[in-house]
């Protein structure tokens, strides 16, 4: 394409945008189950105005939006709050879990060079960890080492002992991770981390805004934020269980110093002015700022608890149907509601092909392997949908043609 030599008029536009936005993915129909977090219209609603109203702004100067400072600082004071950070705890919000977890690292790397003298850092994170974690070591120069995991489907705690030296600059654990929602053992990882002087985080990404309302509805959830000793950073995103639009986690330090000392970026070599930044970005969006404080503040604790309530339901909906029908399995046990399933070895049945068949009555799962799996993230709005699902799974498993192919998809 090349720049239209005249513009086109606001409706062409819309409609353009509209014919190519009906081949997207349609999460409003509950029939996705990763990317997107859809809770209620209302919270929809919310999540508009707040967009709207800073569409323009920028997050980079604080002096000249204090209104943006004083939300983030909110948002940060509301996250150590539900992670039980210390008075001293601080941290900053940035674009989404990727950027947060970078910052955590970078943030470690600096404190193994000024505290231990480490100049060749490694980073130590189970193999279900996020690729982001693999990013960061690529971007920032750090050796990236993979813990596996026990049958269990957790970081195998001897395995990750095994693997610290004096040129560890940080240990991670997921609360819970991705692929199959399990939570590795946090307290027996940042016990190993802590002996030997080594930070240690907590990506809590899916479940920084879930576990503490899991927590409140009486659920077993277990121990990953600071309450565990050992653990020097976390990062919790607004973007996923918060419900608010794109752009917004946060990243928090125990030590609120370490934000400064580690993480924080000042320069003083420019003609254009002192230079401070706290993450990766330059310019920054305000509307997830916006939008992260307004749902915050929107849903307060008891709209959060009764959305945990009804995501809790949709999982013991689809994971009860799941585990009811004899050639399938879900993968590992699931701490909340991200988990992965498959089918049985003996079952005689192709998971892939059961996916295939599930595609083509409009479901879309995504694919992972190691083992080969399907993939489900529950919102409060697939509730609605768990018999429709259930009824076309039963379907698949009984009918399911042959696999259209092996390869995995990650989305
Ligand atoms: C456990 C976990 N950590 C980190 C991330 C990365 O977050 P983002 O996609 O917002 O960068 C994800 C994304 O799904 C995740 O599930």
């Amino acid at each position: 394409m090349e720049l239209p030599k005249r513009g086109l008029d606001r409706e062409t536009l819309r409609a353009t945008m509209c014919e190519r936005k009906a081949q997207d993915a349609d999460w409003h129909a509950a029939r996705t189950f990763s990317l997107v977090y859809p809770a209620n219209d209302e919270v929809d609603a919310i999540l508009a105005d707040a967009n709207e109203m800073y569409l323009y702004e920028n997050a980079l100067n604080p002096l000249r939006f204090p209104s943006l400072r004083q939300m983030e600082v909110e948002v940060v004071s509301i996250t150590k709050g539900l992670l039980h950070g210390p008075e001293e705890a601080d941290g900053c919000m940035t674009s989404g879990g990727t950027e947060s977890i970078i910052m955590a690292v970078k943030a470690a790397r600096e404190r193994a060079r000024a505290e231990r003298g480490v100049t060749e850092p490694t980073l130590v994170a189970p193999v279900s960890a996020h690729p982001a974690f693999g990013k960061a070591a690529h971007y920032l120069g750090l050796e990236h080492i993979q813990v596996p995991l026990g049958d269990d489907y957790r970081a195998d705690v001897a395995a990750a002992a095994r693997l610290l030296d004096e040129r560890t600059a940080l240990l991670v654990g997921s609360a819970p991770n991705y692929p199959f929602g399990t939570a590795d053992p946090i307290p027996e990882l940042a016990a190993l981390a802590a002996d030997r002087g080594i930070s240690f985080h907590t990506d809590a990404c899916l479940g920084g805004f879930m576990l503490p309302f899991y927590e409140r509805l009486g659920e077993p959830v277990p121990p990953f934020d600071f309450r565990v000793p050992g653990v020097t950073t976390i990062s919790a995103d607004v973007h996923k269980y918060g419900y608010a639009t794109k752009g917004a986690s946060v990243v928090l330090h125990r030590d609120g110093d370490h934000l400064k000392s580690y993480q924080r970026f000042l320069y003083d070599r420019w003609p254009g002015g002192l230079y401070l930044s706290f993450a990766m970005a330059g310019a920054r969006p305000a509307a997830p700022i916006a939008a992260a404080w307004a749902i915050l503040n929107y849903l307060g604790e008891e709209g959060y608890v009764e959305l945990a309530g009804q995501v809790r339901d949709a999982v013991r909906a689809f994971r009860g149907g799941i585990e009811a029908i004899p050639e399938l399995e879900v993968v590992g046990d699931p701490v909340m509601s991200v988990f992965a399933f498959r089918a049985g070895e003996g079952s005689g049945v192709d998971t892939f092909a059961v996916g295939d068949a599930m595609d083509d009555k409009g479901w879309c799962l995504d694919r992972q392997h190691g083992p080969d799996a399907l993939h489900l993230m529950l919102s409060p709005k697939h509730l609605t949908v768990a018999d429709a699902f259930l009824a076309d799974l039963r379907d698949a498993v009984a009918h399911h043609g042959p696999s259209r192919g092996k390869e995995a998809r990650y989305s």
